[in-house]
């Protein structure tokens, strides 16, 4: 069976190698840096909880969706929406729902790459002993000298940028297939040695609490909104991603389960991640909501004081690393894979100006942690604003007009086809994304401006 290589980003040779590039991005910065300090933001439990249950109710079948979607229209997410509203009868004007993907990708991808930077000073520090024998302070200090020193950060930043656009330039091909392939499961159990070691050196009980124990007073319409952000940012969706890898699987590959596969070991590690993370914070009397260097200032004590200690850090940078950069190629393809099919740009003109620009905002951001932090719109610095704009409206609203699309606009004969879901399956499946998911999104948003 051919397919059409439109955005030339590569076609996975089979079912194992699209679950592992879509894993691949979906498991990222969003499971071991975010999840871990968004749910210390907001309380803990019932966060997690509120999470769990847009990750199932309204990321599940909106990235059925969007794989479908993706499958049928076989291009970049703009030209797809083309394809599909024109298949359909449709409004053209559905294509803007693909560009506000391709612009969302592009923004996160900007301060993505500088938190990667991040992991990446800290495979360094890792490696010049900077955390043997460490204590909380010292962990706390190195953290807040990196974030003053914006050189540091935008030398990281730009490493981080040109390992993507050098992977993006090529294409996803075998290489990167088969460094997911081991990469993935590395990951995996470097977190259980990460959780091991909470459990014999940790406030277990009082991280497990704090995971799992739903006090909802603790939370507001503000936080079931980051909870459901979340779910989009964390699952890839809402933006074109997952569209653009469903363009490339091939046509006899179950998309539901595939999907089930993909978001349930996404969360998997993000959970692990919390239960690695919890109880260290609790046990060394670290600020739970201390915000984005929540892990940065946590792990560090760990690994200064566990055994082998000095390996496992390097390695979980490393793997971290990896893990975002198999993340940032699939934010930033719907923009290269826009701009070489419908501005005539080569793929590696297409990176230069996508990668320049993102690079360019990316600095901003950095500024935003040290010599710009001052500069705030609506108490929220560059950082804080681009991750409130993208992960909190661009992808709830860009879920929203997926599932719309694929719930009401789509011939429901096509979707059937291509989900081949039973009859009471496709069912449930057309009612969450008629009905569920968008409603959903819309009441909170209803929610957060007051007025419902
Ligand atoms: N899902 C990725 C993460 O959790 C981030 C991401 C968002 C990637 C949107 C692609 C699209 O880190």
């Amino acid at each position: 069976m051919s397919y059409k290589k439109t955005s030339g980003h590569g076609e996975w040779s089979s079912r194992f190698a699209f679950i592992l590039a879509a894993t691949g991005s979906a498991v990222g910065l969003g499971n071991i840096w975010k999840f871990p300090y968004i749910t210390g933001q907001n309380g803990g439990g019932a966060f997690v909880l509120v999470y769990l249950l847009c990750v199932a109710g309204i990321g599940l079948p909106i990235m059925m969706a969007e794989i479908m979607m993706g499958r049928r229209g076989h291009q970049d997410p703009i030209s797809t929406m083309q394809l599909l509203a024109h298949q359909s009868r449709r409004d053209p004007r559905w294509q803007y729902l693909g560009g506000l993907g391709v612009l969302a990708g592009f923004l996160i991808m900007s301060y993505y790459s500088v938190i990667a930077g991040w992991s990446l000073s800290y495979i360094v520090k890792t490696l010049f002993g900077y955390f043997i024998n460490t204590d909380a302070t010292r962990v706390k200090h190195l953290f807040e000298q990196m974030m003053a020193n914006p050189l540091q950060q935008i030398i990281w930043h730009s490493v981080f940028m040109a390992a993507t656009l050098l992977v993006v330039v090529r294409g996803v091909r075998a290489g990167l297939e088969r460094s997911v392939r081991f990469l993935m499961p590395a990951l995996f159990i470097i977190l259980m040695l990460l959780i091991a070691y909470a459990m014999t050196s940790g406030s277990y009980q009082q991280g497990l609490d704090f995971l799992f124990h739903a006090d909802f007073s603790k939370i507001d319409s503000h936080a079931v909104l980051t909870a459901m952000g979340h779910a989009f940012f964390t699952l890839s969706l809402g933006m074109g991603s997952i569209m653009v890898y469903g363009s490339y699987l091939p046509r006899h590959v179950s998309i539901p389960q595939t999907t089930l596969i993909i978001a349930g070991a996404d969360t998997l590690v993000a959970l692990l991640a919390g239960l690695a993370i919890f109880p260290l914070v609790f046990a060394n009397n670290l600020e739970v909501a201390s915000g984005p260097g929540l892990i940065f200032q946590t792990l560090p004590l760990a690994f200064g004081q566990m055994t082998g200690g000095w390996l496992f850090g390097i390695l979980f940078f490393i793997l971290l690393f990896f893990a975002a950069l198999t993340s940032s190629i699939s934010l930033i393809e719907p923009a290269i894979a826009w701009l070489t099919q419908n501005r005539q740009l080569s793929r590696e003109q297409a990176c230069i100006r996508a990668g320049l620009s993102c690079w360019l905002l990316g600095i901003a951001v950095v500024f935003s942690f040290n010599i710009g932090s001052e500069y705030t719109l609506m108490g929220k610095n560059l950082f804080e604003l681009l991750d409130y704009l993208t992960a909190n409206l661009m992808l709830p609203l860009g879920g929203m007009g997926i599932a719309i699309f694929a719930g009401w606009k789509m011939h429901t004969r096509d979707a059937e086809r291509e989900l081949g879901l039973s009859a009471p399956l496709f069912l449930i499946w057309q009612f969450l994304c008629r009905y569920l998911a968008p409603g959903a999104v819309f009441l909170v948003f209803l929610h957060v401006v007051g007025i419902l």
